[in-house]
């Protein structure tokens, strides 16, 4: 095989978003946070066992980020409100996220993902005063020419 093709299990993921991978992606990432000795409590706590509402509401959000759908109406930064998180979190959020979408999907659709929640991660920090960037924005000084 030449350096430049992919593994043949690779190239057989799908490289553009669907309605269908999509809820793959959601169900097997939310499976995993469930799991997740971290992140799964704090689910817990606030959702109990009624996760499929939960789920229907995720699949909304990422077909209106990635496929522009306009099937999510909710605010996701006052969902997060209350919630005893900080950047720590957000981290393994994310990686747990990338993880997932490596292995559903390859190319722009993988690309996509992880842009909008890399995105998405930053600007719920910023909104809950925990973010890097949030922490950051006042002391940083124009660089010295
Ligand atoms: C520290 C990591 C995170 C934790 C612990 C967390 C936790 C939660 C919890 C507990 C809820 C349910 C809130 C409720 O229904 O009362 C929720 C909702 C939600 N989360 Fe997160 N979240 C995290 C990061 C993210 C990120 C990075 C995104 C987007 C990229 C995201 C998107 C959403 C959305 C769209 C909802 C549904 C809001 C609604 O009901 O309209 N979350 N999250």
């Amino acid at each position: 095989m030449s350096p430049a093709a992919a593994p043949s299990g690779a190239a057989a993921l799908p490289d553009r978003i669907s309605e269908e991978l999509i809820a793959r992606l959601v169900d097997l990432f939310y499976a995993r946070v469930r799991q997740d000795p971290v992140l799964g409590p704090i689910f817990l706590a606030r959702l109990g066992e009624d996760w499929e509402a939960h789920l229907a509401t995720l699949r909304a959000f990422w077909s209106s980020v990635t496929l522009m759908s306009g099937r999510y109406q909710g605010k996701p930064h006052a969902a997060h409100v209350g919630l005893t998180i900080d950047t720590t979190h957000f981290g393994r959020w994310l990686a747990l996220f990338e993880l997932t979408v490596a292995e559903l999907c390859r190319g722009p659709a993988a690309a996509l993902f992880v842009d909008r929640a890399r995105r998405i991660s930053d600007s719920l920090q910023i909104g809950l005063g925990i973010g890097p960037k949030a922490l950051n924005l006042p002391l940083r000084q124009p660089a010295a020419s």
